[in-house]
């Protein structure tokens, strides 16, 4: 019998890689998705040497309209189906909203928007025929925060993001599906390599070390709550406090609370 897979994006670097450990370590199949293939093929190589495990590269950009279905295709083809699905591939675009192209601006919404919900409409059925399901969808503290000059799509994106699993959580309940749960990881400033994509690596290592946290204790809220049935999990103490924070404080004091902070990373020149 098939063991249990979970369908990893962006497992090439930083979070994803680290769900894909962690994952591998309580005994789970892969599905790890990215654009490098030569990072992916490492990492199954890897871990199937570990822990015993099978896992299945699939090299494709979410950027395309077809990805999701050549994704889900490749593991038809090979019998298998994703019992949990981990929606996590992410970058920040660098530039404003002004001096970049739609072209790039629908590529971002569509990685880290529409894919992630165009997966799991496509993964619940059979997770409903088989009664058992897991989605955890990397969001962000920032889809908690107020919006910031620069990142323009980036928080309503991710609090996009909080919202559709708060509700997917909800609705799944709702129908009976008890062991179907969705949850919305949001972490903070986290070491990977998302700020050496988005070229803000330089001003954002100048943030006092108490904002950061590793990837793997941020994984390992993600995968507890999700199967607790926690539709949102903010990992670490400090990003709980500023969470709390954006709620209790008034509007305009988080404003320009977020903005000082972002003019401290994020340029309008960049
Ligand atoms: N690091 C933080 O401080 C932080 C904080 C809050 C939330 N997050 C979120 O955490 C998630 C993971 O980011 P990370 O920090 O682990 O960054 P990372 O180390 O840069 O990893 C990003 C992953 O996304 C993949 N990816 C990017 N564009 C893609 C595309 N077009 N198609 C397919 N895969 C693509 C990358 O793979 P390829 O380049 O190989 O395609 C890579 O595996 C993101 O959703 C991010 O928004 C990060």
């Amino acid at each position: 019998m098939n063991r249990r897979l979970c369908l990893i994006t962006g497992a090439s670097a930083g979070i994803g890689a680290e769900f894909a450990r962690q994952y591998a370590a309580l005994g789970w199949d892969l599905a790890l998705t990215a654009r490098r293939t030569d990072r992916l093929e490492a990492l199954a190589t890897e871990l199937e040497a570990a822990h015993g495990i099978t896992v299945i590269p699939i090299a494709q950009d979410l950027a395309r309209a077809n990805s999701v279905d050549r994704i889900l295709a490749e593991l038809a083809d090979r019998g298998r189906h994703a019992d949990a699905l981990v929606n996590n591939a992410g970058y920040g675009l660098p530039g404003t909203f002004f001096n970049t192209t739609w072209k790039d601006q629908a590529a971002f919404v569509r990685v880290l928007y529409t894919a992630p919900i165009e997966l799991a409409h496509k993964v619940l059925p059979g997770m409903a025929e088989r009664r058992y399901g897991r989605i955890i969808n990397v969001a962000s503290l920032a889809g908690y925060a107020a919006g910031s000059a620069g990142h323009t799509l980036y928080a309503s994106v991710k609090a996009g993001l909080i919202k559709f699993s708060e509700s997917l959580n909800a609705e799944c309940a709702a129908t009976g599906q008890d062991d179907i749960h969705c949850t919305a990881l949001c972490p903070g400033f986290t070491w990977s390599e998302f700020h050496d994509v988005n070229g803000t690596r330089e001003d954002t290592s100048k943030m006092p070390k108490w904002m950061w946290m590793q990837a793997a204790p941020v994984v390992k809220a993600g995968i507890d709550a999700v199967n607790r049935g926690q539709p949102v999990i903010v990992p670490g103490g400090a990003n709980k406090v500023i969470a709390s924070l954006t709620r209790i404080l008034p509007e305009p004091v988080g404003r320009a609370m977020v903005s000082a902070q972002s003019k401290r990373y994020r340029r309008m020149d960049a």
